[in-house]
């Protein structure tokens, strides 16, 4: 399986994600009104959508939510919480929207990291200001890099959450595998807080914040970094 290639992995996992990798519904409700407190509720699309946890939370915030995934797997669970625009799409290679069509883009659960390729982000990134309206803004909710535990021997696995365990796998490349699903494996980008703020240099404006329940985001310590970026 190439490691890049999160569809393949995402397609073997779905069975059991909401079970054993998805954040609690309660956490998707808080977020949806978090982002309808900070913005005023247009069409959002929800880049990575996953099962789907976010899009019913959406609706019922006020928002017009489109889910976008490369799994067919993940976006069939989507399709059975109910009656939300899906669509099944790479987003490597482009996002199939019109330019300034959307209000809002969010990419949560650290969705992000899977665009680990040489200039993989900083396209998908370029995309999404185009799709985005002025004054639209992009939401991503990323790992803090402080989670990620320090390396004590070069190239060894070391835990990283209870079932799962990284190794270094390149700068700034790590290797993730999942125990519980026979050692499934996949590449992610560890972002630290300064390749964040390069890859946001050329937006109107950019916060990062510590998660969804307020409070001051600290560069050095915290479990999420969110970043929200003005386009
Ligand atoms: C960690 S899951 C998060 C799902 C969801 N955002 C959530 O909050 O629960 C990452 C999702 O991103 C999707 N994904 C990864 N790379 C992608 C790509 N290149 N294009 C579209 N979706 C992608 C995966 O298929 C998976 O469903």
């Amino acid at each position: 399986m190439d490691p890049l290639d999160s569809r393949a992995f995402y397609d073997r996992v779905a069975g059991v994600y909401d079970q054993r990798y998805a954040y609690h519904p309660a956490i998707g409700a808080r977020q949806a009104l978090w982002l309808s407190q900070m913005f005023t509720p247009g069409t959002v699309l929800d880049l990575g959508c996953g099962t789907g946890r976010m899009l019913g939370p959406l609706a019922q915030a006020g928002f017009r939510p489109v889910g976008l995934d490369c799994s067919r797997a993940m976006l069939a669970r989507a399709r059975r919480k109910g009656p939300s625009r899906l669509v099944l799409a790479d987003a490597r290679h482009g996002l199939p929207f019109a330019s300034a069509s959307l209000e809002l883009v969010i990419s949560l659960h650290a969705t992000l990291v899977h665009f680990a390729g040489p200039g993989e982000l900083e396209g998908l990134l370029s995309e999404a200001g185009r799709v985005l309206a002025p004054g639209g803004a992009l939401v991503a909710e990323l790992p803090h890099p402080a989670t990620y535990p320090s390396e004590t021997m070069p190239g060894a696995w070391r835990e990283y959450q209870p079932g799962m365990s990284c190794r270094a796998a390149g700068p700034g490349l790590e290797e993730i595998r999942l125990e519980q699903e026979g050692g499934l494996c996949t590449l992610i980008r560890v972002l630290r807080i300064g390749d964040i703020e390069k890859l946001f240099r050329g937006w109107r404006r950019v916060e990062m914040h510590p998660g969804f329940r307020g409070g001051r985001f600290r560069p050095e310590r915290g479990e999420l970094v969110v970043v929200v970026a003005w386009k």
